[in-house]
């Protein structure tokens, strides 16, 4: 078998026979003239993938924006892959696993619309980010911009290189029902001095599910020399884009989250001529500063991780980015209009169908976060997170494929009958 072989050979077996997914993949064949807004609305259709999934009847689990388990075809490609690497074991390691990850990486690349070149495959955001965080060759008194929305453990690496080399972060706050992409991108803008070199920004915030204009805040910093390190941990295999469009400097994304991967997996977009500005954090002995490997290395990994990537990429193309997505957004649509203009009800995500997605928050005046997501779990069997920070009070809210709309009219009763 030579290494190409290994990698889709091992695919084919589980995709078709094994998980039953011929039979899958023929329905949505079946609607490939259907327009992906009709069929976001389209619950039987929908009920084939929710079928994939085994689900807790504990409760209705609106909580998938930590992680997006995976469905059984999934998880079984995932545990064929432990058995033949673990059957395999060194064999595998010293004479397929560098050429299937690097085929992995050139699949991931055109799902996110970049070079292969410019892409590698991390454990997490967290870490992808890091990479440039802590990697980046920083100058006592440089800045860096980034909005209080942003995730807790990256804003904790910035202070990381504050106190590390006296880097100044200057934090702005991004309003949660903005009227303009304008009004943004001037947030951002007004905070650049002559010292700012680095801007930090979601491209979906997590906490609220506000979608942010990505290339325009881009295009505006680097008409003033300012680099820009995208977090876009809930953005890929969420809703589509393409990276080259962004036009960002990096980028970083978990997999586990919107792909459903298996846990620990994330990707790092790097632009080619920022690599060499990037200090290794872990050493691989890559000495090409045109080249991911030096900064991505980690070691001996869970290689069967890397495979099951591909498989999901399989999957989510099976299901179709704009179908997932339109289905996202329809969601979140179908229960955030039944209570947008309920009395006491905080609705922390704007109502613009291109400014959210899957994600929504909703709070309730006088009640706290936690204290919501409490009740909500005792009294109606759903599962949330509070968060009550950042200008931001409210349970987050995040369905995925398999939730439906008759979940969703349990989550309205209880915020109609919690606000009342
Ligand atoms: C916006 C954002 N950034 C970074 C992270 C960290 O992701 P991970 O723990 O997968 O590295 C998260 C996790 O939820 C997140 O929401």
């Amino acid at each position: 078998m030579n290494k190409r072989n290994f990698l889709k050979t091992t695919a084919m077996a589980g995709i078709g026979s094994v998980m039953g997914m011929d039979a899958l993949a023929s329905i949505f064949q079946s609607k490939s003239t259907t327009d992906p807004l009709s069929l976001a609305q389209d619950e039987k259709f929908w009920s084939t993938i929710r079928d994939q999934y085994i689900l807790k009847s504990d409760y209705i689990n609106l909580e998938n924006g930590y992680y997006n388990f995976i469905p059984q075809p999934l998880l079984d490609k995932f545990i064929e892959h432990i058995k033949h690497i673990n059957y395999h074991g060194s064999w595998y390691m010293r004479n397929f696993s560098v050429s299937d990850k690097a085929a992995v990486v050139e699949k991931l690349a055109s799902v996110v619309g970049c070079s292969a070149s410019e892409l590698a495959i991390t454990r997490n955001t967290t870490e992808s980010l890091d990479i440039v965080i802590a990697g980046k060759h920083w100058q006592s008194g440089d800045e860096t911009i980034m909005g209080e929305q942003e995730y807790g453990t990256i804003l904790a690496a910035f202070r990381h290189i504050a106190d590390r080399y006296g880097v100044i972060n200057k934090m702005v706050s991004v309003p949660n029902l903005p009227s303009s992409d304008e009004e943004i991108v001037d947030i951002y803008k007004n905070a650049i001095t002559p010292k700012t070199k680095l801007i930090l920004v979601s491209h979906i915030i997590n906490i609220t599910g506000q979608i942010l204009p990505i290339r325009k805040i881009c295009d505006m910093a680097h008409q003033r020399g300012v680099e820009v390190l995208v977090d876009g941990a809930h953005a890929v295999a969420h809703f589509t884009f393409n990276m080259n469009d962004l036009n960002c400097d990096y980028y970083g994304s978990s997999l586990h989250k919107w792909l459903s991967t298996p846990l620990g997996a994330g990707l790092l977009y790097v632009k080619k001529d920022k690599m060499p500005g990037i200090w290794p954090l872990i050493i691989g002995g890559e000495k090409d500063p045109f080249k991911m490997q030096r900064i991505s290395h980690m070691g001996t990994h869970p290689a069967h991780t890397t495979l099951t990537i591909s498989d999901a990429i399989d999957y989510y193309n099976m299901i179709g980015p704009e179908r997932k997505e339109s289905r996202l957004r329809y969601l979140q649509q179908y229960w955030t209009s039944r209570v947008r203009k309920l009395p006491k009800i905080l609705l922390n995500t704007p109502e613009d169908p291109k400014r959210s997605c899957g994600i929504a928050n909703v709070g309730i005046s006088g009640l706290p976060p936690k204290d919501m997501a409490k009740r909500f779990m005792d009294e109606f069997k759903i599962f949330t997170v509070g968060i009550d920070t950042a200008n931001v009070y409210g349970c987050r809210i995040t369905p995925n494929v398999y939730t439906t709309t008759a979940e969703l009219d349990v989550l309205v009763d209880a915020l109609k009958k919690m606000s009342a």
